[in-house]
């Protein structure tokens, strides 16, 4: 739904910037502009200026700029859509009607929040005053919830026989009741019963902070009875779109780039009675897509810390493989295991707000970290299960939508694998590591052999047995005229040998006019010299030198090669590439 620009622009004409900004800045008048204290950072000299003839903010220690919807939606972290609702509240005009329906659908809005207004603060109230909810109160006080607590949470107790829907009868009708999930016919009895009856409630709010459903706990330990429940979905609560204390924690997010992501009601309190407000929870579904978005929408880090037993860990591994998708660059998601049957409103009870952020800092692990690790443990060393471990890695890393992000999580598990197998890779590993260092150093450490890589030796060796055999290899010349080399000057030397012994004319080392340096160098490092010492002239063995040497950059180049493939593949996941991948470690397997 969009909104038309006139009644956008009206808003802003009614509204001065600085009549907006003025509500959480205070302001002072410079010629034209207003400056002030920057609300996106701590400052002390003003580097926020307000310019109501032109329409905008900005912020010159943040660049931030905008008008004044960009404004409240910063501030007070609200969508684009609450913005507007919140302005022309703020301007005097009514909410704007985008149609008949829309219409139908703000007047049922309307009665769903009044009545689950009504519903949540009538029975706060009776837990707060009335004398027969002192079970309710024995019992929180017992898991040491004070008022406070209960205050905040707008916490509430419905008794056993309630009779609030008698009440709002006279002002809803029959269908409208039933449609807020508080209340559900008992077909024996022909009436309708409260669905929370006996529990203490918890209300769940949407992000602006209305409540739209409840979760609901019994008090007393009745097997027959779910510990606790949750308000059925209706036309205004979508599980797995909310998030308990949402409305709250998002606040926030100006102050703290981190949420805790726990799992239940009374981790939440748990945690918010302990000083630590940034939580929330996702009530008892597994965590969704939308869930993750909308905390990132707010927060860089989101830590999820479900609770420290089996069932625990189970639905921290569904969260991260189903959040893994949604992974972005300069976002973070990360776990916290509990000890063994804590949950985090225990363990926070038991050992307090600094132990608790002293022990995320010392324990969090990074997403793809735990996703490596559970399916480490589930691994053996043996061919055909670390092909499962693998391909398992892979296929996660494949779901992540972000490019970059897919890249590196890949890089990350391929390298840790690496690590595993550490025969298979012991070459790939310090040739890698040797050619970083010897790239921007070989220039300058010319003489020095310690500089020179594997490569670069072998390519020494190739050209010092070309340069001493040149009349075998003018015969042999298919021998070595598909050979690959990598570094520049070493290839450009071999490319002209080629050429020389193509011309069929005989040659000698001196027509080839090489640097001396290089001549020089090559006699001094290339590692063949000493096994060529020790060996008859033979042309047998020559050759089979030769193909040795040929072999070894053979392999050099499809390693090279499997690297750059692994990487795209890790970016297009095309088909094509795949096929590639697999081909050229076919052939590194045969060589
Ligand atoms: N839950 C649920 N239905 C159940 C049990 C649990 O919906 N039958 C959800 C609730 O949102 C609950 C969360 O899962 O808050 C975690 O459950 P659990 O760990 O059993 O409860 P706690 O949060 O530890 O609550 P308490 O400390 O009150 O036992
Ligand atoms: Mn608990």
């Amino acid at each position: 739904m969009k909104y038309p620009k006139e009644y956008l622009d009206e808003i802003k004409t009614r509204l001065k910037v600085s009549t907006v900004v003025s509500k959480s800045v205070a302001l002072k008048k410079r010629g034209k502009e207003f400056v002030g204290l920057s609300p996106f950072k701590n400052e002390k000299t003003p580097s926020f200026t307000v310019n109501d003839e032109k329409e905008f903010y900005h912020c010159f220690a943040t660049s931030e700029h905008g008008n004044i919807f960009d404004f409240v939606m910063k501030i007070q972290n609200l969508k684009f859509g609450e913005a507007v609702k919140h302005l022309a509240q703020l301007a005097g005009m009514q909410p704007y009607m985008f149609s008949k329906q829309d219409e139908e659908r703000e007047k049922k809005w309307k009665e769903y929040q009044s009545i689950f207004s009504q519903y949540v603060d009538f029975y706060h109230n009776e837990l707060l005053k009335n004398e027969s909810c002192s079970v309710a109160r024995d019992y929180l006080k017992n898991r040491s919830i004070t008022k406070e607590e209960v205050k905040k949470f707008k916490i509430g107790y419905i008794q056993k026989n309630p009779n609030f829907y008698e009440k709002l009868k006279d002002n809803y009708s029959e269908q409208t009741l039933t449609e807020t999930g508080l209340f559900y016919l008992d077909e024996k009895k022909k009436i309708y019963v409260e669905r929370f009856r006996g529990r203490l409630i918890f209300p769940i709010n949407n992000i602006s902070g209305q409540p739209i459903a409840l979760g609901g706990r019994i008090i007393e330990n009745l097997d027959y009875l779910a510990k606790y429940i949750n308000s059925p979905e209706t036309n205004f609560f979508k599980k797995g779109s909310n998030l308990y204390n949402l409305d709250v924690a998002r606040k926030l997010s100006n102050k703290i780039d981190h949420i805790y992501l726990v799992e239940g009601y009374m981790d939440v309190v748990g945690l918010s009675k302990n000083g630590l407000e940034n939580a929330v929870a996702n009530l008892g579904t597994s965590l969704t897509d939308k869930q993750i978005l909308t905390l990132n929408q707010f927060f860089d880090d989101i830590i999820i810390c479900f609770d420290g037993d089996e069932s625990g860990y189970k639905a921290a591994l569904r969260a991260a493989e189903n959040s893994i998708k949604e992974l972005k660059p300069e976002k973070q998601i990360s776990f916290l295991f509990l000890p063994n049957k804590e949950d985090p409103d225990s363990y926070v009870n038991k050992n307090g707000k600094a132990n608790f952020i002293e022990f995320t800092k010392q324990s969090k692990l990074s997403i793809h970290k735990f996703i490596f690790n559970h399916y480490k443990k589930q691994t053996e060393n043996n061919p055909s299960s670390l092909a499962i471990f693998e391909k398992k890695l892979r296929s996660i890393a494949n779901t992540i939508k972000d490019n970059f992000i897919k890249k590196y999580v890949l890089e990350y598990f391929l390298e840790k694998i690496a690590e595993l197998t550490p025969h298979s890779n012991q070459n790939k590993k310090k040739f890698f590591v040797k050619r970083a260092k010897s790239l921007d150093t070989t220039k300058k450490h010319f003489n020095d052999s310690q500089s020179l890589t594997g490569v670069e030796l072998k390519e020494f060796s190739l050209l010092y047995l070309a340069m001493n055999n040149l009349n075998l290899l003018q015969a042999n010349i298919h021998l070595i005229e598909n050979i690959k080399l990598f570094t520049e000057v070493n290839k450009k030397i071999f490319e002209l040998i080629i050429e020389k012994l193509k011309t069929g004319e005989q040659i000698t080392i001196e027509d080839l006019k090489l640097d001396s340096q290089l001549l020089e160098k090559i006699n001094k490092f290339a590692p063949i010299k000493h096994i060529l010492k020790n060996q008859a002239d033979d042309d047998q063995k020559t050759i089979e030198l030769l193909d040795d040497i040929s072999r070894d950059l053979m392999n050099y180049d499809l390693e090279f090669r499997i690297q750059e493939l692994e990487s795209r593949f890790s970016v297009d996941m095309s088909e094509t590439t795949f096929n590639e991948l697999k081909e050229l470690k076919k052939k590194q397997n045969i060589n």
